[in-house]
């Protein structure tokens, strides 16, 4: 049965699955293909799914966590998190931006996710705008919606780096929030700190630069993405383990409001309350022991970096126009047809998937994942050549 013509389903839901049906159909197209071609002949770059073991450190201080008995360990704590691991946070992020953060400015969170929608939560009144930058991570229509908010989509310039001026046209007495993301999902791209401070120059109060970054030290030929908190005055970090650690399915990341904004006291205190009521309580108690003891542990970039530069030459000796990406683990390159979703049906008869650019609010590319095995990668690039030629006659 349709959810639409289903009246126990919200209509707003209905739709919303109705929109985020991408990677739902990528997915369900997959298993179709591997039934048909078997599993080994289906090169799936569609997911953003960590395909590494987490670093030895994390692994180490999970034993070490499980294996110590504390009074209430596995209890209800501050909505917040444990105090000593916000406190270990905030003394490691003091040091890496010279913010000086103390525990209060921390909350632990439920992943990056979790720490989107609970400032989102704290800030928007129904009706309230929040701005994203094209192209997007596609959950953040939903973060925002959740609350009532509307979606204001601003592209990107050519080099999709944030288009200041559009921006700026973009921010209306509503306006309560700016999402940004660096290093991108889905280009790769590493906002520079010119376009940083030019954006301090015109975010107006009350509004927000929430800063997703997941993606932060996930970064290739040694580039480290400018920091955050010492450019944009009114930012509050989104930081999640998930990528950093590979381990997206443990939930545990922070948000870091700058204890310098006028209204710190008050933003900590909604934040702290919408976590609660958007039934997150508390992050999980022994994740947040683990990255408190290692939250600098990383996964090897290197990896990474090793399967962007295979897949990137490839694509460009065979005449696609795909952007090196700085961080992240995703490639965005130009689709060889206009119609992104045309050419992804041609990259899926070479049992290649991957995610029209139509699914990130800008037509005429493709997000490839490197969390793709190398094997699958290297064995996949004749079809990605096949594609081309056919696109091309
Ligand atoms: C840009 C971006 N933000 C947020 C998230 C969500 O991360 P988490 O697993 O920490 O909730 C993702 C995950 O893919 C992402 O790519």
């Amino acid at each position: 049965m349709s959810l639409t013509t289903n009246s126990a389903i919200a209509g707003s839901i209905a739709l919303q699955m109705e929109q985020s049906s991408w990677i739902r159909r990528m997915f369900e197209i997959g298993i179709q293909l591997r039934r048909e071609r078997g599993a080994e002949n289906v090169f799936d770059f569609s997911l953003g799914n960590p395909e590494v073991e987490p670093p030895a450190a994390v692994l180490d201080a999970l034993r070490q966590v499980v294996s110590e008995s504390r009074l209430h360990g596995h209890g209800y704590m501050p909505n917040a998190g444990f105090p000593e691991v916000r406190a270990a946070i905030a003394r490691n992020l003091a040091a890496r931006t010279g913010v000086p953060f103390g525990a209060e400015d921390i909350l632990m969170t439920n992943g990056a996710a979790g720490a989107i929608n609970t400032v989102l939560k704290a800030v928007l009144d129904p009706g309230d705008e929040a701005i994203v930058l094209s192209p997007y991570f596609p959950e953040y229509r939903f973060y925002i919606e959740n609350h009532g908010g509307r979606m204001v989509p601003v592209d990107t310039d050519e080099h999709f780096q944030p288009d200041i001026p559009a921006i700026a046209r973009a921010i209306g007495p509503r306006t309560k929030a700016l999402i940004l993301n660096s290093p991108n999902n889905p280009t790769g791209v590493v906002y520079t700190a010119d376009v940083l401070r030019r954006l301090d120059r015109i975010v107006p109060e009350p509004m927000l630069v929430v800063s997703d970054e997941p993606y932060r030290p996930l970064t290739y030929d040694g580039l480290t993405p400018p920091e955050t908190f010492g450019i944009l005055r009114r930012a509050v970090v989104a930081w999640s383990w998930s990528k950093a650690m590979a381990i997206p399915g443990e939930r545990i990341g922070y948000l870091a409001i700058a204890p310098h904004l006028p209204e710190a006291a008050a933003l900590r205190s909604a934040c702290t309350f919408a976590s609660r009521i958007l039934g997150y309580i508390n992050a999980p108690a022994i994740w947040q022991l683990v990255v408190g003891r290692v939250p600098d542990a990383t996964v090897d970039v290197s990896r990474y970096q090793e399967k962007r530069d295979l897949l990137c030459d490839a694509l460009h000796s065979m005449g696609y126009h795909a952007p090196r990406p700085q961080g992240s683990f995703y490639v965005f390159p130009k689709t060889p047809l206009p119609d992104d979703v045309a050419f992804i049906r041609l990259l899926q008869a070479e049992g290649i998937l991957a995610v029209p650019g139509t699914g990130f609010g800008r037509s005429g590319y493709m997000r490839l994942s490197l969390t793709i095995s190398k094997d699958d990668l290297v064995r996949s690039l004749p079809g990605f050549e096949r594609a081309m030629g056919r696109a091309r006659s």
